[in-house]
């Protein structure tokens, strides 16, 4: 791209190399034949690297008012006038009927430059009386006679010179006192070579607009011209689009917040193995806290900070138990439970939510969040090694598991999916556990949607709950619902670097109805 990319920047850089100056841009303009908003916008494009230097000059000018303008087109009033008057002359009642309001002005400046006489009509005697009768004072008209040969538009002239500077101030001063002359502002440059001139012109020296692997290896940066960066441009316009997953998260996030949860803050996306496993009573060994099932951090490892007392009554109750419960019976290890991994479920958070509620004055309460969890899983067609999670609690005392289904029940009939069932399951900190399927019209089947149960008095009386106080809980992904209702069949179309925009752009607005699949 050359930066000399038109006739104007062409000839603004021959006038720099010829005057080295350019004193005034309107008179440019006019010498060169060009608007001066034209000029000004390849000054500022040279200005952008520097080329040149502009410096703003402000000017009062004298300009012709609405009136003068007029004048220039069709003559002075005062020269219409005088043309309009017949040889033999006219009364001056006539040229008002047919010259309209300039017949005064015109009038009075013929007379102050004595290019016509007068001379008085005397009224009829009828028209004496007829006046008289109307108690008016009789009206006088005159003849008006040319009494010059030849007569020049000096107005004009002057309204034709007022830019140029030939005009004297006495003239000036009678166009502004017939108010066809005024002061008005305006602004111009004067162009200097500015610092880039000698690189850029006069050497040609390429300029750089982007980073690219000959200048990075070669170390061109060094010395290569780059463009500066304008931070003022306005970008390409585009308006953006929600992700199908977002859109399944705001409908989930509403029928959540319609039955009175609250969400929870799932900021910590790097867990300790204590918050993610251990308070919730899975024991050291379990296979998912293997490195095949969990991604584990190298920097920092191992998480500090923990409440201490609350630590020392989890290892007890994994190594020994109690709470009519006999516990998992190993030597529980601090170090393992300080390591840092990314957080395999939102139970996690769960669990943090629940232990902050300790030392509050009890109170039924309900929480949910949705948000990303990790697992280091073999990546195939409905699986990733990362995935939104849907997870919500009720706390309050003596629930049962009928409350459970009951909730859960409620829970999806606000996603639209009315026929469900429950199967049961395995989980380390609840019991008892239930899968949730739900069937799906569309593919006739039952498919499993969450998980869910009443976490285990293992996991809450170590915080420091009382007996009667329960909780039940469920969790599932989003993906799920969101790939049966946008009939995604690989995750990686959903999710991820292989998404299609164009994909995004047109999925429709989400309503999730299951039973309504086609
Ligand atoms: N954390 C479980 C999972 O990752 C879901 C779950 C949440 C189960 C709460 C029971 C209670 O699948």
């Amino acid at each position: 791209m050359s930066l000399i990319d038109s006739e104007i920047k062409q000839k603004i850089i021959d006038e720099l190399n010829e005057s080295n100056e350019i004193t005034n841009s309107r008179q440019f303009a006019i010498k060169i034949g060009k608007e001066h908003e034209e000029v000004v916008a390849e000054l500022n494009s040279l200005h952008a690297y520097e080329i040149l230097l502009p410096e703003v000059i402000q000017e009062d000018i004298w300009e012709p008012t609405q009136e003068g303008q007029d004048y220039i087109e069709k003559g002075s009033p005062e020269v219409i006038f005088f043309n309009s008057i017949p040889q033999n002359g006219i009364a001056l009642s006539e040229l008002q009927k047919t010259l309209g309001p300039i017949a005064q002005i015109g009038f009075s400046q013929c007379m102050k430059l004595k290019w016509i006489t007068t001379k008085k009509i005397e009224p009829s005697k009828e028209e004496i009386e007829k006046q008289q009768q109307q108690k008016k004072k009789a009206k006088v008209d005159q003849m008006i006679f040319q009494k010059v040969e030849k007569i020049e538009d000096k107005t004009k002239d002057l309204l034709l010179q007022l830019t140029k500077s030939t005009i004297s101030s006495k003239d000036l001063q009678a166009l502004k006192r017939r108010k066809l002359a005024q002061i008005v502002k305006i602004k111009y440059f004067k162009i200097t070579k500015g610092a880039t001139f000698e690189r850029l012109i006069t050497k040609k020296e390429k300029v750089h607009t982007d980073f690219n692997k000959e200048i990075l290896s070669q170390e061109l940066w060094k010395d290569a011209f780059f463009k500066k960066y304008n931070f003022n441009a306005l970008g390409i316009y585009s308006s953006g689009h929600l992700h199908p997953l977002l859109k399944v998260r705001t409908q989930v996030r509403e029928a959540f917040l319609e039955l009175g949860f609250e969400e929870m803050d799932t900021s910590i996306w790097v867990e300790s193995s204590f918050w993610n496993f251990d308070t919730l009573f899975q024991p050291q060994q379990h296979p998912a806290r293997d490195m095949h099932d969990t991604f584990f951090m190298s920097k920092p490892e191992f998480s500090s900070d923990f409440p201490k007392e609350y630590m020392e009554k989890v290892k007890e109750t994994h190594e020994k138990g109690g709470y009519e419960s006999i516990g998992w019976r190993y030597d529980w290890d601090e170090q393992e439970a300080k390591k840092n991994i990314m957080r395999t479920h939102t139970t996690a958070i769960s669990s943090r939510t629940l232990n902050s509620l300790i030392g509050q004055e009890f109170k039924p309460r309900r929480f949910f969040s949705i948000d990303r969890v990790f697992r280091n899983e073999t990546l195939d067609a409905t699986h990733l090694a990362e995935f939104h999670q849907v997870e919500g609690f009720i706390i309050d005392k003596n629930l049962s598991l009928g409350d459970l289904i009951g909730v859960i029940t409620q829970f999806f009939q606000k996603l639209g999916m009315n026929k469900l069932k429950f199967k049961p399951a395995y989980n380390p900190y609840t019991e008892p556990s239930m899968e949730i399927f739900i069937y799906h019209d569309g593919l006739k089947r039952w498919i499993e949607v969450g998980n869910s149960g009443i976490f285990r008095p293992e996991m809450l009386r170590p915080m420091g709950f009382d007996e009667d106080v329960s909780v039940i809980a469920w969790g599932l992904s989003l993906e799920r619902p969101t790939m049966i209702k946008y009939k995604v069949n690989n995750i990686r179309d959903l999710f991820g670097h292989k998404v299609d925009l164009q994909t995004i752009y047109s999925f429709p607005l989400c309503k999730i109805t299951l039973e309504k699949f086609d």
